[in-house]
C-alpha cells in the first residue's frame, strides 16, 4: 500500500537560513497543535545539525515564539551515556536550547540504564505522557530528524534490526559504525508523526541526500523508510547539501 504522506522540500542558501526555516516551520506546527489540541509534542534528534536551530530558538528574537509552557519535549534517540557526557543528546540540547527550562514536560531518555532497560523505561514514559492504551504508538506533532552520511536517521542505521521493528516504540541499538549503544524511537513512531522535519546541511550530506530524495521504489537507506502515513515529510536542506542543480530537481 503506497504511503499517502505529503512531501515538502525547502532549500536554503546557508545553514543559518535552514535553521531559520526550521524555526518558522516549528512555530507554525506548534501554533496549530495548541489551537487544535491545547498542547504541542516535539521530539528532538541529536548530532550537530540541530544546534544552530536550538541556539536560534534560544535567542532573544525567537525564545518566546514557541508555546513552551504547552510543549512536551522528548528525544528521538540517545547515546547510552550519562547526561553530563559530551556525547549525550539530552546534555547537548539542555545546553543549547535554553527554553527547555520552561517547557511543560521534558522526557529525556535514560542513557544511564542498561540499554534494553532504558528502552522499556522510555516506552513506559511515552505511554504515560501520551496516555496511551496498551500497544498504541505515540503520535508526535513534530519529530525533528537529521541524516547521517550513511543515510541513517534517529539511531536506525543501515542493516540494523531496528529498521524492521513494527511492534516496539523504542529499541536499544548497538551500531558498529557509530560510538555508544543507543536508544531510538522506531519507524512506527516516526511514521505516526504529524510532521517529520528533516534538517540536512553540509557538503558531506550531498550524496546520501540525493539518494534519499530519489524516491526509489525500494528504499535502501534508513531515511528512505520515513513515510509519515498521516502526516508530512518536510525536508529543509542547505545549498551545500542540495548541490548546484538543487534538490528540487531530484524530487521530480
Ligand atoms: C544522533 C542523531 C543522528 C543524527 C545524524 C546526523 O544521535 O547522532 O540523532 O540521527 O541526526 O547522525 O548527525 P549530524 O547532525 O551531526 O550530521
Amino acid at each position: 500500500m503506497p504511503s499517502m504522506h505529503r512531501i515538502q522540500l525547502d532549500r536554503a542558501d546557508t545553514p543559518e537560513q535552514a535553521a531559520e526555516c526550521a524555526a518558522r516551520t516549528l512555530e507554525t506546527a506548534a501554533r496549530v497543535a495548541v489551537e487544535q489540541r491545547g498542547a504541542f509534542s516535539l521530539a528532538l534528534s541529536g548530532g550537530s545539525t540541530p544546534l544552530l536551530l536550538f541556539r536560534l530558538l534560544s535567542s532573544p528574537e525567537w525564545r518566546d515564539h514557541l508555546p513552551w509552557a504547552q510543549t512536551t519535549v522528548a528525544w528521538v534517540d540517545e547515546r547510552c551515556v550519562a547526561p553530563e557526557h559530551a556525547d549525550s543528546n539530552y546534555g547537548a540540547a539542555r545546553a543549547a536550547l535554553t527554553p527547555l527550562a520552561r517547557v511543560r514536560r521534558v522526557l529525556p531518555m535514560d542513557g544511564g540504564l542498561p540499554p534494553e532497560e532504558g528502552a522499556l523505561a522510555y516506552e513506559r514514559d511515552l505511554s504515560i505522557a501520551f496516555s496511551l492504551p496498551d500497544g498504541e504508538m505515540p503520535r508526535f506533532d513534530c519529530i525533528l530528524l537529521g541524516m547521517g552520511g550513511d543515510g541513517h536517521t534517529a539511531s536506525l542505521f543501515p542493516g540494523s534490526s531496528g529498521l524492521l521493528e513494527m511492534r516496539r516504540a523504542v529499541r536499544a541499538q548497538y551500531p558498529v559504525t557509530a560510538p555508544h549503544a543507543r536508544l531510538t524511537l522506531t519507524l512506527p513512531v516516526l511514521n505516526a508523526a504529524r510532521l517529520c522535519l528533516v534538517l540536512v546541511t553540509g557538503r558531506e550530506k550531498r550524496a546520501p541526500l540525493r539518494r534519499a530524495l530519489s524516491l526509489l521504489e525500494e528504499p535502501d537507506l534508513p531515511i528512505q523508510y520515513l513515510k509519515p502515513d498521516r502526516g508530512t515529510l518536510h525536508w529543509i536542506v542547505d545549498a551545500a547539501a542540495a548541490g548546484s542543480d538543487g534538490a528540487k530537481a531530484t524530487l521530480k
